[in-house]
């Protein structure tokens, strides 16, 4: 439980931060460009799985000091929240020193942005915690700097996404679904992901007209997305890990609405409807423990940020 020990106004100490994960409702990987990244198109939700931040100021002479509970994960210069919170301190005058734990819900390598969210959630933080009065856009821009997915976090709960990953507008999805991820006990690398589809696919795929008439709208139905929902990285990916076509058909045959791949994989989700049919569903999985299933919603508003620690 997040408890509220001071307002915005006052000077903090202390901010908590839930970070939750994402899932890609489209995902289109057109062209390769200049820089080695790919132009992309993308609907993105985050999802009731959460990892929690507490950033606590302290000593400037501490410098920044993170811990995580995930023992696989370094805590050191190379983490996305180090750096989000380096990137923060380097474009302001502050000099103070940050103790930050970061508890790890959200599977690694599984395409559900964890990491990047982490950052965003960071980012956000710091500018209530420091008083910095950034905007969205400003926060993103930082975020942009460190990795594709950062920008979406600091404008979700759903939004398109164009371009690298910076491109972000905002758009409503209708009403709320129930969301069964389902993640193997193998991760995929998205870099690894991104050299296979370019090396099995022909030639890049424009967008459908169906996909640039959403482009332009500002809110959509979950039947409509329903119907217009793929992901590039499927094929490519599936055929490396039949598993995870398994686990989509698995989805489909259990009353999913939308059953894909996330991000470049290895979590596939699946939509429902109603609770019910997706507990049932959930209750199939649940049989093999070489899975992780998450029963999680779709998120309803931005990353909440909570004055003080939580408890
Ligand atoms: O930016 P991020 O660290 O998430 O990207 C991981 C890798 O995925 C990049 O090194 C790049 O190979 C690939 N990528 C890409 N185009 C994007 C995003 C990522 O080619 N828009």
């Amino acid at each position: 439980m997040t408890s509220q020990v001071g307002s915005p106004s006052e000077k903090l100490s202390a901010v908590t931060i839930h970070a939750p994960a994402k899932i890609n409702l489209i995902l289109r990987i057109l062209d390769r460009r200049p820089d080695g990244y790919h132009n992309l198109w993308s609907i993105m939700h985050t999802v009731g799985l959460e990892d929690e931040l507490l950033i606590k100021l302290a000593a400037p002479t501490g410098g920044i000091r993170l811990t995580c509970n995930a023992q696989t994960l370094a805590v050191d210069q190379s983490n996305l929240v180090y750096k989000a919170a380096s990137a923060v301190l380097d474009r302001t005058q502050h000099s103070v020193g940050l103790d930050i734990e970061l508890r790890k819900r959200i599977p690694m390598g599984a395409g559900l942005g964890g990491g990047s969210s982490d950052a965003a959630a960071t980012i956000i933080g710091l500018n209530h915690l420091l008083q910095l009065g950034w905007s969205r856009d400003r926060m993103a821009e930082v975020g942009q700097s460190l990795g594709s997915d950062i920008p979406f976090f600091l404008f979700s709960p759903s939004a398109v996404v164009a371009d690298r990953g910076e491109a972000v507008t905002p758009m409503t999805i209708e009403g709320r679904r129930w969301v069964l991820l389902v993640k193997p006990g193998f991760g995929v690398e998205t870099k690894w992901a991104y050299q296979e589809l370019a090396a099995t696919r022909g030639a890049v795929r424009p967008l459908s007209a169906g996909h640039i008439e959403l482009d332009q709208r500002k809110s959509i139905s979950w039947p409509q997305l329903a119907t217009a929902a793929e992901n590039d990285f499927e094929p490519p990916v599936f055929g490396r890990h039949g598993l995870l076509r398994e686990i989509k058909q698995t989805l489909q045959a259990q009353g999913a609405e939308l059953a894909l791949l996330s991000g470049s994989g290895s979590t596939v989700f699946g939509l429902f409807r109603d609770e019910s049919t997706a507990r049932h569903a959930q209750a199939q999985f649940a049989r093999d423990k070489q899975l992780d299933v998450f029963f999680v919603s779709t998120c309803s508003g931005p990353l909440a940020v909570s004055f003080g620690s939580t408890v």
